[in-house]
């Protein structure tokens, strides 16, 4: 194994290893599922935690074809570290003036008129033409055009590309319940991403990237995969489908040196209120990750990290900073790690263990590692071959 260390330092005492081996593998398989569709890695919300720089090249490597991001500041950061890929944003304020977008090359989703003037008039000041992604909403209520204004939405997108102004490269929309083939809604989405994508040809639009599938419906919904399938989840290694494995191998793991020790007597009050007094002689174990670092509050009661391969439930309140391991008769000794979720191989608990226990998803889990837990990066040597020697 060669490992590669960034920004860790003699003092670290919580970390995030991210592998990015995993993040290869998750990748090409997700490549590979999509045929001849492209495959975007999303890397909103600085990769899901995992550092989006890192994460993209890695995808890129291994068969992504796009980037996604949030916001324009996602993707102008993106740029600025050198990667020359295509990146589509899908959030932008009423008061962007997209100058900076567009000069970048970054491609725009649009769901409003107001913002395909907006985008025509940077592209008229700049001198470059918008690439464009235009949304249907099919039902999530999210973001996109409702049903009602998409005729209007492509009226003027092909009036302002025949003004050389703009090019509606994309057509898009987005998936709530791609888990679960069985749901419904989901058919109706499909029903009417189907009438939007006609509906723009007979408007004389045909758009070369349709795209509509998130990680679950890239893995199992071929209907939804058209030109190119928006991966988020999968590629950090979380399986997306309730009851279903694909093989996708989690990217990160997250431990903590154990600060300090203590043999406490039964009847020891542990953290705030105390809401937790031992019941027995045990062992308290200190670890330096707290709700500030992303261990969420409302796990405190089922939680547990693991040490040595054990599994010590959390004791007591989580507080900002640290939490306390009752890590029992285990001889546990400060510098030891104590391993808060990980892909689970070694007895570790996995994101998605954590939430279950925060009555949440695992993207919650995983975004929500704090900044100052460091990011270390590692490569293994099983990682595929780079995408272009798999052709
Ligand atoms: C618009 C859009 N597309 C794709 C994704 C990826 O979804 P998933 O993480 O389910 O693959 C996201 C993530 O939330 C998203 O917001």
């Amino acid at each position: 194994m060669s490992i590669s260390s960034q920004a860790a330092t003699a003092t670290t005492m919580a970390e995030a290893v991210v592998d990015l081996t995993a993040i290869a593998h998750n990748t090409a398989m997700l490549a590979e599922t999509a045929g001849t569709a492209g495959l975007m890695a999303v890397v909103k919300a600085d990769g899901f935690g995992h550092g989006a720089e890192e994460v993209a090249r890695t995808a890129l490597r291994h068969g992504a074809t796009w980037l996604g991001v949030a916001s324009a500041a996602e993707a102008l950061a993106l740029r600025a570290r050198g990667l020359t890929a295509p990146i589509l944003l899908w959030l932008y304020s009423p008061a962007e003036t997209f100058e900076e977008v567009l000069e970048a090359g970054v491609d725009v989703s649009v769901g409003a008129v107001e913002a395909l003037e907006a985008l025509a008039g940077a592209a008229e000041r700049t001198g470059t033409v918008a690439n464009v992604h235009l949304k249907l909403d099919t039902g999530m209520s999210r973001g996109g055009a409702p049903a009602e204004e998409w005729a209007q939405l492509l009226a003027w997108s092909r009036k302002f590309a025949h003004a050389g102004l703009l090019h509606v490269r994309g057509l898009w929309s987005h998936l709530a319940n791609a888990e679960n083939p069985d749901d419904p809604g989901l058919h109706t989405q499909l029903r009417e991403f189907e009438l939007g994508r006609q509906a723009a040809i007979a408007a004389g639009l045909d758009p070369p990237i349709v795209h509509l599938a998130n990680s679950a419906a890239a893995l199992q919904l071929p209907q939804a995969r058209y030109d190119l399938s928006r991966a988020g989840i999968a590629l950090y290694g979380i399986e997306p489908v309730p009851g279903r494995r694909f093989g996708l191998r989690p990217a990160m793991t997250v431990r903590a040196q154990i600060l300090l020790t203590k043999r406490v007597p039964a009847g020891t009050g542990v953290s705030y209120g105390p809401d937790f007094v031992t019941e027995r002689e045990t062992t308290l174990a200190l670890v330096p990750l707290g709700f500030a670092d992303g261990i969420p509050r409302q796990a405190a009661g089922r939680a547990s990290m693991a040490v040595r391969g054990v599994r010590c439930p959390i004791a007591g309140r989580v507080s900002m900073d640290q939490v306390v391991l009752d890590v029992g008769d285990l001889p546990v000794r400060a510098g030891e790690y104590a391993v808060m979720f990980g892909p689970g191989d070694d007895g570790e608990p996995t994101a998605d263990d954590w939430a279950g226990w925060a009555d949440t998803n695992p993207h919650e889990i995983l975004t929500g590692v704090g900044a100052r837990v460091s990011r270390r990066y590692e490569q293994h040597a099983t990682a595929p071959p780079p995408a272009e020697s798999r052709r």
